[in-house]
């Protein structure tokens, strides 16, 4: 199980984004974060890996374990070992580089036998990869970009893999294309915690869902649950796209309902 427990992160020392947060990926699961911009669910990611720093935040509170090992007090090299992967915003592939050598790249801790399987099973996986092997990254399409950078993260073999935002920027035919990799993924042993904007996306396939707005974990349930809500189908589902343009969030969102009503 990956626990994340009343998580606390302050960026430059004085911007508190996290204020107290908690959930919980156990293992076998697809467990998604969902929430608004700026609420602060990359900040988590970052907090799960250990990349803060690199960002100028700190833990200042709170703590994340994997089956009971403290994450928090590892590097980010560490946290990778120990199993944990993780997709970044926006891919972050190496566009110069052909589709095999970033396949590669998600593989440096690991032996010549091991990259090679790796390899085999991306391939597997991803034929769109396969067929381009030899192909700079850049010109991939962004959904393929997205598959690459998920191959990758896959050649270390984490038994939790972090995805953050893998639907953004993507054509709705791919997404559903994705959704179905991630399925994969999971069924294949390997735990998903997944951040997404597209909440019908994540919530089709997620056992729990948690939503997070500026810094707090708002509602907590299971996935089925969530999805009949009635917020956050009018809210996050967009069933009422014109009033979702004005709202922030769902905490928002309520309060003019009682208002109105
Ligand atoms: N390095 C940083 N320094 C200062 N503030 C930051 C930094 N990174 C993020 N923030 C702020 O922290 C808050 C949460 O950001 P975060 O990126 O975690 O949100 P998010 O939920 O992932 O948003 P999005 O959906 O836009 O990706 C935002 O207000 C953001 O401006
Ligand atoms: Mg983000």
């Amino acid at each position: 199980m990956l626990a994340v427990e009343n998580l606390e992160v302050v960026y430059e020392d004085v911007i508190l984004v996290l204020k107290g947060v908690s959930l919980q990926a156990p293992e076998g699961s697809i467990v998604a974060l969902l929430g608004p911009n700026g609420a602060g669910k990359t900040t988590v990611l970052r907090a799960i890996t250990g990349l803060l720093d690199v960002h100028r935040g700190r833990i200042t509170k709170g703590r994340v374990t994997l089956n009971g090992t403290e994450l928090n007090s590892m590097s980010a090299p560490q946290i990778v070992s120990a199993g944990v992967g993780q997709v970044m915003e926006g891919r972050r592939i190496f566009r110069e580089f052909t589709v095999e050598e970033n396949l590669r790249a998600g593989g440096h801790t690991a032996s010549r036998q091991q990259i090679a399987e790796g390899l085999e099973r991306s391939y597997q996986m991803f034929p769109v990869l396969a067929e381009r092997r030899k192909q700079v990254a850049g010109y991939l399409s962004g959904g393929e970009q997205q598959m690459l950078a998920i191959g990758r993260a896959l050649m270390a073999q984490p038994s939790y893999l972090l995805l953050d935002e893998p639907s953004l920027g993507v054509a709705p035919k791919i997404v559903q294309q994705l959704r179905d990799l991630i399925v994969q993924i999971n069924e294949a042993g390997t735990s998903v915690l997944l951040v997404e904007q597209n909440a019908a996306m994540a919530l089709s396939i997620a056992t729990h869902g948690y939503v997070l707005e500026t810094g707090r974990i708002v509602m907590d349930k299971p996935a089925a649950q969530l999805r009949e809500d009635d917020d956050v189908k009018e809210f996050y589902l967009g069933l009422h796209g014109n009033e979702r343009g004005s709202l922030r969030d769902v905490k928002q969102y309520r309060r003019r309902k009682r208002w109105l009503s």
